[in-house]
């Protein structure tokens, strides 16, 4: 007797574009800037406009300075009371999902309450404020999934400043800059793991201009996360070969907001059936050291794992069996301590290499049974003859 179950499973087929947003580092400059202005920051209007963009509202072109630091020493865009860009751009082909990193800074002015960004689209909208909790750069970087399009749809990609009824004289107004587009084109067979992206292998692009990681804010649906096939609780850090250690592939996923913070994924198993969950534990040789722990949890079944870290890139191979149930099973990493390092800088536990399959223990669990019915029949047997 063969137990024969054929898992369909996917990974996407990744298309770098940076050419589909115009002047998406803002470094094509406004029409009047002035060549020899003391201040960073020029206000746009209507003889000041920005290629590629609309803009509505207090929008300040910033250019890197004492003041401002940014990306590349280049410029940027501040937005003040009510700012607002926005940029159409065509979808062109299949439909394929649409990515966004951008960096997000503050301008060093006498300010006391944060404003934040709203970034959104036709099928999405997220909120951002800069934090400086997770890195030691006068910016950070952020991913963002806008939404799935194709066939020549249009879509407005729209960056405002929050309303606030604080006094804008004192408030620390976002800086965006370089904005980038990924796309991720459409599903691949995969049949060595039965969880699509278990590597972390396809998410937002990185940026050149930062050694600190791409930061995913949460989001509950699985659909329209920027890490593909996973769910973010808290704020997890994407991080990438580059400039981190990485246990395998190019990126893996760094849990930074502490307690309850983590990933999950969802996946349709079969019912009673056993499966073998594997995946890396490590520390991204960051200087996040202490004890780092995560508890895993697999349809029912919840495991604690912890990795003794001294920050210098360390990983240990965990594994874990657990029944598949008869809803999607939920595959859940969640982060039991908050990590700081001694900057103050927040960290923690690096995951990667998930790999879920159907157990070889199944059959091994079921032979002794066969074998003694088989045993059985034959005693029957003979006592008919
Ligand atoms: C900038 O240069 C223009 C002429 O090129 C001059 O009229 C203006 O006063 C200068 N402004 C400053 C702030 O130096
Ligand atoms: C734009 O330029 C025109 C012509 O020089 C001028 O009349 C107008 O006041 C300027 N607008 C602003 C907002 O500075
Ligand atoms: C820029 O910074 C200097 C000090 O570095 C300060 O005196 C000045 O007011 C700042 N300018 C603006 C526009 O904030
Ligand atoms: C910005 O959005 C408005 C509609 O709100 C649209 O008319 C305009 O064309 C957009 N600008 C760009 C550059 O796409
Ligand atoms: C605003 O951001 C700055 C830079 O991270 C931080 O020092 C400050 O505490 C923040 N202010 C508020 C009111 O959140
Ligand atoms: C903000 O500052 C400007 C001048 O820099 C001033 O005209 C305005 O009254 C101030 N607004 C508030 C609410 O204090
Ligand atoms: C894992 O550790 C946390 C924190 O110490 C604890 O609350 C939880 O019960 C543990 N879970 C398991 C399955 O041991
Ligand atoms: C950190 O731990 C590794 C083993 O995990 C060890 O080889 C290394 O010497 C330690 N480094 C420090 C600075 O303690
Ligand atoms: C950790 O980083 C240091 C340099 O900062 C490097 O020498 C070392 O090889 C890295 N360790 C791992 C495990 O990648």
């Amino acid at each position: 007797m063969k137990l024969a179950i054929i898992f369909i499973t996917c990974i996407f087929r990744s298309i770098a574009s940076a050419d589909i947003l115009q002047n998406p580092d803002f470094e094509l400059p406004i029409s009047n800037l002035p060549t020899n202005s003391t201040s960073p920051f020029v206000l746009l209007n209507e003889n000041n406009t920005i290629p590629g963009w609309t803009f509505q509202g207090e929008v300040q072109y910033v250019t890197a300075g004492a003041n401002v630091s940014l990306p590349r020493n280049g410029h940027a865009i501040m937005l003040g009371q009510d700012g607002k860009i926005n940029q159409t751009f065509t979808a062109n082909g299949d439909l394929i999902q649409y990515l966004l990193t951008f960096t997000l800074s503050l301008a060093s002015r006498n300010c006391k309450a944060n404003v934040s960004l709203v970034v959104s689209a036709p099928d999405s909208s997220a909120e951002f404020s800069f934090t400086q909790k997770f890195g030691k750069e006068a910016w950070e970087v952020y991913g963002h999934q806008l939404g799935t399009w194709g066939n020549g749809e249009s879509v407005n990609l729209i960056l405002q400043s929050q309303v606030t009824d604080t006094d804008p004289n004192s408030t620390c107004w976002p800086v965006v800059d370089t904005l980038f587009l990924k796309t991720l084109g459409p599903l691949a067979q995969n049949s060595d793991n039965l969880l699509p992206n278990g590597g972390f292998e396809l998410g937002p692009a990185f940026l050149d201009s930062s050694g600190e990681g791409v930061l995913l804010i949460s989001e509950p649906s699985l659909v329209e996360s920027a890490l593909q096939q996973w769910t973010i609780m808290g704020t997890v850090k994407y991080i990438n070969s580059k400039n981190y250690f990485i246990p395998e592939g190019k990126a893996a996923i760094e849990i930074v907001s502490g307690v309850s913070a983590g990933i999950q994924t969802a996946k349709t198993l079969s019912d009673g059936s056993n499966y073998n969950l594997e995946f890396m534990l490590g520390d991204a040789n960051d200087s996040c050291s202490g004890e780092l722990l995560v508890g895993v949890g697999a349809g029912s079944s919840a495991q604690n794992f912890s990795l003794q870290s001294n920050g210098s890139g360390a990983v240990k191979k965990y594994s874990m069996t657990f029944k598949g149930g008869p809803s999607p099973t939920q595959i859940t990493f969640l982060s039991y301590k908050t990590t700081q390092r001694e900057d103050g800088v927040f960290c923690g536990p690096v995951i990667d290499g998930v790999v879920l399959r159907a157990s070889h223990g199944h059959k091994s669990n079921l032979q002794p049974i066969l074998i003694a019915l088989f045993f059985l029949a034959i005693l029957q047997m003979s006592e008919l003859l």
